[in-house]
């Protein structure tokens, strides 16, 4: 008797592989590929690689530890800039409209950005959450954590009985190309306008969301693992202010990585409760 024929094996053609990858980067905000310089890749074999970036050791410091757009040389020009134009606005409106005017971030003109994305939600809310910085439904709208990352954390806040009382934004204002992390020299472009922002809306805690914000807040290096759930002390530049801040995981992680979302839940319950206190308690 012929052997039982074995069930046909599913292969996957190459058109269902790339569309399996193309589908899992959109989901992971990955909506364009970018090289620094163009690319033709029509004539194979004539790929030239683009040129290397400047050695670390001619970038200014504060753009040398992490990857991203190279600083451009005048650092501490553009970092005045945005702090004396930061520092002459009196309202959240008036801020507003100075970040949206400011030509010192090179996110303003690298490609992916639109328009300034500045903050949504209560203007003098408790907490201010802080997350890396706008995609591309944000920048189309022209509002943070508008996208399906945006809709987690507001099903959070508001299980947490923080709904209304959030006010949300980013460390940079401009959408990073590709969705990249922002890097050291665009957050520290667009710092003094956050601290602006912290001494205008005068929350009582910050929440960093993801490592971008948390690293960059903190001026700490561990990873977010290692950070999440727990209370640091925020200062800002002048020394002026002091508040407690607690980093916790992005919702985009949490949308690849639903196991997460318990650990994130439990930082949310951490923060909700110290925030609850009395402040004399806090
Ligand atoms: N992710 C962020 O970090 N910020 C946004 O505004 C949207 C997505």
């Amino acid at each position: 008797m012929p052997a039982a024929a074995d069930p046909p094996e599913r292969h996957f053609g190459d058109r269902q592989l790339a569309e399996s990858l193309l589908a899992f980067w959109a989901d992971a905000g990955i909506d364009a590929m970018l090289l620094e310089a163009p690319v033709d890749r029509i004539e194979a074999g004539k790929f030239v690689p683009p040129p290397r970036q400047a050695p670390a050791a001619a970038v200014a410091p504060v753009a040398a530890a992490r990857p991203g757009a190279p600083a451009p040389a005048d650092v501490s020009g553009a970092i005045a800039a945005a702090q004396a134009a930061a520092a002459a606005a009196t309202t959240l409106e008036d801020l507003a409209a100075a970040i949206a005017a400011f030509e010192g971030c090179p996110l303003r003109t690298a490609g992916a950005a639109t328009k300034a994305v500045v903050c949504r939600g209560e203007p003098a809310a408790p907490l201010l959450v802080i997350g890396e910085g706008p995609g591309a439904e944000e920048d189309a709208r022209g509002e943070p954590f508008v996208g399906r990352s945006g809709k987690l954390l507001d099903r959070m806040f508001a299980a947490a009985g923080l709904e209304g009382r959030v006010l949300i934004t980013n460390t940079v204002f401009w959408r990073p190309p590709g969705n990249r992390d922002p890097s050291q020299f665009e957050q520290a472009t667009c710092a003094p306008f956050l601290e602006r922002m912290i001494a205008l809306v005068r929350p009582r805690m910050l929440l960093l969301v993801g490592a971008p914000s948390a690293k960059s807040i903190l001026k700490r290096e561990e990873g977010i693992m290692r950070m999440r759930g727990r209370f640091f002390e925020w200062r800002s530049a002048d020394g002026t202010l002091e508040l407690p801040a607690m980093p916790t995981l992005h919702p985009a992680f949490l949308l690849r990585q639903p196991g997460a979302k318990k650990q994130a839940w439990q930082d949310l319950l951490t923060l909700t409760e110290r925030l609850d206190r009395p402040p004399r308690d806090a």
